[in-house]
């Protein structure tokens, strides 16, 4: 009989549905917390994880570095900073733009190159001294009274270049011209050619005694350079 009473309860307590909790309280519980974490993240916001602290995060206190002083001081303080510091940068500033002109512009050499200075007391009256200018010759004639009077005779408006002797000198006795045909750059010879200037065997161009071109298959005058006379005996070329 007691067995039989043990039997019945064991099989009422299979299918009473009050047995099975543990399984069915579990899959509730899972559903109530996933559905109240989806409520939550719905209603809350980003919060920074590196707010306040913790024990790996310590924010350092700034409190006393802060100035203690009235705004208008520390105000002051920071103008008087911009000020001082921009006057620092435009000095150096300035300083390097200096530097970097000086580098760019010529050296003492080569400025003592672009200019030729010429003492005249070594040139005899009637000759020629050819001077290297710049890698140019630059042709120097110590003319005479003659010379002078022979290119002051000729009819500027004849020429292929008009130019008057005056217009290409700076004092009558002295012509100072390159010594570079204008035709193709050969360097004509002094004292040659039909006019008793200067003649250029490349082609056959002659100049006058003030060396203006006429004839032969050059254009123009021999050029003049840029000279001075800064003393009565001194030429200065460039
Ligand atoms: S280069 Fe002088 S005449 Fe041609």
């Amino acid at each position: 009989m007691a067995s039989l009473t043990t039997q019945a309860s064991r099989a009422l307590a299979r299918s009473s549905p009050a047995l099975r909790l543990p399984a069915a309280a579990a899959r509730a519980a899972c559903l109530s917390t996933s559905s109240a974490v989806q409520g939550s993240s719905a209603s809350s916001s980003f919060e920074s994880p590196f707010k306040g602290e913790s024990a790996y995060t310590k924010v350092p206190d700034f409190s006393k570095y802060m100035s203690k002083g009235p705004a208008s001081r520390n105000q002051l303080f920071g103008y008087f900073m911009v000020g001082t510091l921009g006057a620092i940068s435009a000095a150096g500033a300035k300083a390097t733009i200096q530097e970097f002109l000086k580098n760019m512009s010529a050296s003492a050499d080569v400025l003592a190159m672009a200019k030729v200075e010429v003492d005249l007391n070594a040139i005899p009256e009637g000759k020629n001294v050819i001077i290297k200018w710049r890698g140019k010759p630059v042709f120097i004639r110590h003319r005479t009274a003659e010379e002078i009077e022979e290119a002051n005779k000729v009819n500027v408006a004849s020429l292929r270049d008009p130019q008057s002797d005056e217009e290409r000198v700076k004092k009558p006795e002295w012509l100072v011209m390159l010594g570079v045909c204008t035709h193709l750059g050969c360097v004509p010879i002094g004292e040659a050619g039909d006019y008793g200037g200067w003649f250029c065997p490349c082609h056959g161009s002659h100049y006058d005694i003030s060396g203006r071109i006429r004839k032969g298959p050059a254009p123009l005058n021999l050029e003049i350079p840029a000279y001075d006379f800064p003393e009565e005996d001194k030429l200065v070329i460039g």
